[in-house]
């Protein structure tokens, strides 16, 4: 059969409409096949990215592979990809007792992209995009080689704990400059700074995305200029900290110190900053847990070699007993816990655990069981009581994480108690030593002082008042005249007897100072 022309040519039109018309109308199907590798990316602000991996295979409308987290691999319980549309549900299980956090992504494609929303458990909803990437792209950089163990040599700072704030608990990624320097302002005026509070500490999220042409770190946009910042912060006669990860990001996705972790200790002491956080973060993509004391040596011998006074802080959640070698590695301070939240349960959890690595902490070398939530407003002010007493008697960083500039005088008061305070900043830094039984509400905490007395925590962690005793025999004290004074009540409490019992409500505590006479 001969064809015209013409039929030939409506022959090919038909042809290519046939191919374009079912993509005019499913879009995706140029898409059609998600199997491959790709990359989650979330803004976080000032061209920083949160990176997650999706590796995906696509059976008909069925989605399945897993994601790809700091190394960590989760599967894809429930995965579609209908009309466009992508549906993919993750569910992650981690800690002890074992707790679970589902993410919900959802989103369409644009493009050669989808446009996602990520809706984990308990969280805000982020957006992001889902494009083509590689697997490579989810691998660490290549691995540095570590240092030989040895002893950093003391850095004498932190003879007792160290006091000031830190912007993570009250502003996480929302601190900047302008805060900072209020924080400042509010430390001055406010009386925290007469009450000891010197450290105005930066954390995660000040970092810039980019290091310049010679590797240097800057801040981002929210810290135009560290080191006019810290002279303000100077200028007010306090002491300004910053915050950094020995791995190539910060827990928050910001940039770390990975490979330059002597270039990034000098950049620090020449902004004048007398402070440093160091938080493993994504540091375990790279090394073993048993590698930590080397990776803290290193950034330990950085900060000594700046030749300005550093104080280091270890943070690394308290994994591989940190209390044992932190101040070998030249650590001052070292966090012995995950991170704290504003309420009684995460608080009343990290303070009443410490008792068993108390005896660890000297002048220079502190436990570090995480900042305090005083006035956060998720406590009673009897829990906030419980939480100073507690903090205070173990000795521990007193690191103020609320807004300085809006507290209200309660929060102050607990905050610049000078007689709580006192216990804390005791010079010659004894462990406290809890009398009760580790399970008792009725807890009873001593701690001896460098005058001779001795700090009394009579704590009630019962949801109602109870008595608490402590009994003078327990602490060689039957038969001497003692005199007693009520740390929080400001008063003389009168003491006779073989033990002393004092009502103390619910979540809440009685701190005394007994002075043998
Ligand atoms: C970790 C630390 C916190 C805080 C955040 C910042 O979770 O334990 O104290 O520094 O990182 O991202």
């Amino acid at each position: 059969m001969k064809l015209s022309a013409r039929a030939l040519r409506l022959g090919l039109m038909a042809a290519v409409l046939a191919s374009v018309l079912p993509f005019l109308a499913n879009p995706s199907s140029a898409q059609n096949d998600l199997t491959g590798f790709w990359v989650f990316r979330v803004p976080i602000g000032d061209g920083n990215f949160r990176e997650s991996f999706f590796d995906l295979k696509q059976e008909g409308e069925q989605i399945t592979g897993k994601r790809i987290e700091d190394s960590r691999e989760t599967p894809i319980s429930d995965g579609n990809f209908r009309d466009g549309k992508l549906h993919m549900v993750v569910t992650r299980t981690f800690g002890s007792p074992p707790q679970t956090r589902q993410t919900v992504y959802q989103g369409t494609l644009e493009g050669d992209k989808f446009v996602l929303t990520a809706q984990t458990s308990g969280r805000q909803p982020v957006k992001g995009t889902l494009e083509h990437s590689r697997p490579e792209a989810a691998l660490p950089p290549p691995r540095l080689p570590l240092p030989q163990l040895h002893d950093v040599p003391d850095n004498g700072l932190a003879r007792t704990p160290p006091m000031g704030w830190n912007s993570w608990n009250k502003f996480a990624g929302k601190v900047d400059d302008a805060t900072v320097r209020a924080i400042a302002d509010a430390m001055v005026a406010s009386g925290m700074q007469k009450a000891g509070y010197v450290y105005v500490n930066i954390d995660d999220t000040w970092e810039g995305p980019q290091r310049d042409a010679s590797g240097n770190v800057a801040g981002n946009t929210k810290f135009p200029n560290m080191k006019a910042l810290a002279a303000y912060v100077h200028s007010k006669g306090l002491k300004i900290g910053i915050y950094s990860s020995p791995g190539p990001k910060t827990c928050a996705g910001y940039e770390g110190s990975y490979g330059h972790e002597e270039q990034d200790a000098r950049t620090y002491a020449a902004w004048g900053f007398d402070y440093l956080k160091y938080d493993w973060c994504s540091a375990s993509r790279i090394y073993k847990d048993e590698e930590m004391p080397a990776v803290y040596q290193k950034m330990g011998d950085a900060l000594l070699k700046t030749g300005r006074p550093i104080v280091f802080s270890l943070c690394q959640y308290g994994s591989e007993d940190v209390w044992k070698w932190g101040a070998k590695v030249g650590g001052n301070l070292w966090r012995t816990t995950g991170d704290i939240s504003d309420n009684w349960r995460s608080m009343s959890g990290i303070g009443f655990s410490q008792f068993d690595i108390a005896p660890y902490i000297k002048p220079g070398h502190w436990n570090d069981p995480d900042m305090l939530e005083t006035g956060n407003g998720g406590m009673t002010a009897d829990e906030y009581r419980t939480h100073m007493s507690l903090w205070s008697m173990l000795a521990a960083p007193l690191l103020a994480g609320n807004d300085l500039r809006t507290m209200s005088e309660e929060t102050k008061e607990l905050l610049t108690n000078g007689e709580v305070i006192a216990i804390d900043q005791d010079p010659d830094g004894k462990p406290a030593q809890r009398l009760s039984d580790p399970n008792a509400a009725a807890t009873v905490v001593v701690r001896s002082l460098h005058d001779g007395s001795l700090a009394v925590g009579l704590f009630n962690r019962a949801a109602q008042p109870q008595s608490v005793t402590i009994q003078w025999s327990s602490v060689n004290l039957a038969g001497k005249k003692l005199r007693g004074r009520d740390l929080w009540k400001h008063s003389e409490v009168p003491l006779s007897g073989d033990a002393y019992t004092a009502d103390v409500p619910a979540h809440g505590v009685v701190l005394l100072k007994v002075i043998p006479q």
